[in-house]
């Protein structure tokens, strides 16, 4: 396959890759700069699993950005039609030139002898019909048949069937899409693809096999904070350290959902319209809602908020249960329940910041006790995109 890799503005090394995403605004730490390096030289798609809000969908933006290349989106959903994602044929511009053509056509089956020579006269015009001119191309055929170099993002691929899955396969092994009627559309650049996935759903191994893949989690509190400062909160360095100290503390409850850098970001610009000066549990609890977003969750941060503000406070008695069996405001976790001198949850917290505490383990890896293998998906459902079926009658 000769398809051409050029990118505009190359990455020369990890540190560069870092820099050029900084000037887009995007702050990478080493794991991510490697990766997304090594995706600009070895034309493998990258996959960025982790949890909302941490800057997945952002990376592909950036990169665009940075390499000047135009990103092409497939936001991901359920019962998504693959036409939606690949091509689909114009049925409005196919019937709107039978209506303006009605005439030829009718000079076509003129002299025919009966319905069914009509027919195969008719069927002999198909692939007038079916060529390119009436082809609606959906991001992934826009992407592969793009003149220029693109940045493919594939977003919230977990929220995609098998079936699409499927698809994505072939298309991530070949860099080709074939459409029976036209032939085989073949990549003129490589694009630079980048797959997202929140969790919803393993995903096959098939898939994971094709990428670099990567779990993006919550940063540690130094690139938070240096995340923060380079949005111009207008928040003062010092309550941002301190905020972003808190929030971290609030991750570490049990929520439904907790806080992602962009909530971190919301809270710190909302503070600095307040002109907050101090950050106290009072000011903290009553500008909650813009990062807790479930009445639950809501509850158990106001409970826990004055310990986080202020690891030492006494808090009175009535003020110290959450209502759900552990009467404390801090982590749940085991670690976090048998340290009484770590009750803001600092230890864990610090040990949630080494670096690749998912790598053993995570989704069923090796040594791991992961969750259930993603049946085998064979590449032959792929063919399901194809299918004769599809034409509709002119
Ligand atoms: N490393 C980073 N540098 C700069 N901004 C970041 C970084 N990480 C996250 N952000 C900011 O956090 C916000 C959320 O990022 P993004 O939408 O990419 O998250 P996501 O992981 O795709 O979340 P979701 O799973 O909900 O779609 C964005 O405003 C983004 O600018
Ligand atoms: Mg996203």
């Amino acid at each position: 396959m000769s398809i051409t890799t050029e990118p505009i503005q190359g990455f020369t090394d990890v540190e560069d890759t870092r820099a050029q995403l900084a000037t887009c605004g995007y702050l990478a730490d080493d794991r991510l700069a490697t990766t997304v390096f090594l995706q600009t030289r070895l034309e493998k798609p990258v996959l960025l699993e982790g949890p909302a809000g941490v800057g997945k969908t952002q990376l592909a933006e950036s990169l665009a950005v940075a390499t000047g290349r135009r990103l092409i989106r497939l936001q991901c959903y359920e019962g998504q039609d693959e036409t939606k994602a690949l091509y689909e044929w114009d049925y409005g511009k196919q019937l709107l030139y039978t209506q303006i053509l009605r005439e030829k056509i009718g000079q076509v089956v003129e002299d025919a002898a009966d319905l069914n020579e009509a027919v195969e006269r008719i069927a002999k015009q198909d692939s007038v019909f079916f060529s390119q001119r009436f082809l609606a191309a959906r991001p992934l055929l826009e992407a592969i048949d793009s003149d220029t170099p693109v940045v493919l993002l594939i977003d919230e691929v977990d929220r995609a069937d098998e079936a699409l899955e499927a698809v994505l396969l072939e298309l991530l092994a070949e860099f080709q899409i074939s459409i029976p009627e036209v032939g085989t559309v073949t990549a003129k650049t490589m694009p630079y693809v980048v797959l997202t996935s929140n969790n919803t759903r393993d995903l096959s191994a098939a898939l994971k096999r094709r990428c670099l893949h990567l779990f993006l989690d919550y940063p540690d509190a130094a690139r938070e904070l240096e995340i923060i400062r380079s949005k111009d909160t207008g928040l003062a360095d010092s309550l941002a350290a301190r905020l972003v100290d808190i929030v971290r503390g609030i991750r570490d409850l049990e929520l439904r959902k907790a806080p992602s850098i962009s909530e971190t970001v919301d809270w710190a610009r909302t503070l600095a319209v307040l002109g907050v000066e101090e950050l106290t549990a009072d000011v903290l609890s009553t500008t909650l809602n813009v990062v807790v977003k479930y009445e639950r969750d809501l509850k158990r941060v106001m409970d826990a908020l004055p310990r986080l503000v202020d690891p030492n406070a006494e808090v009175p008695d009535h003020l110290h249960g959450h209502g759900h069996g552990h009467g404390h405001g801090h982590s749940h976790s085991p670690a976090a329940d048998t340290a009484d001198d770590d009750r803001d949850g600092r230890a864990e917290r610090k040990a949630k910041d080494q670096p690749g505490r998912h790598n053993a383990g995570y989704y069923g890896g090796a040594g791991g006790t992961g969750p259930r293998t993603a049946p085998a998906v064979s590449t032959s459902q792929g063919s399901r995109a194809f299918p004769s079926a599809r034409k509709r009658p002119l």
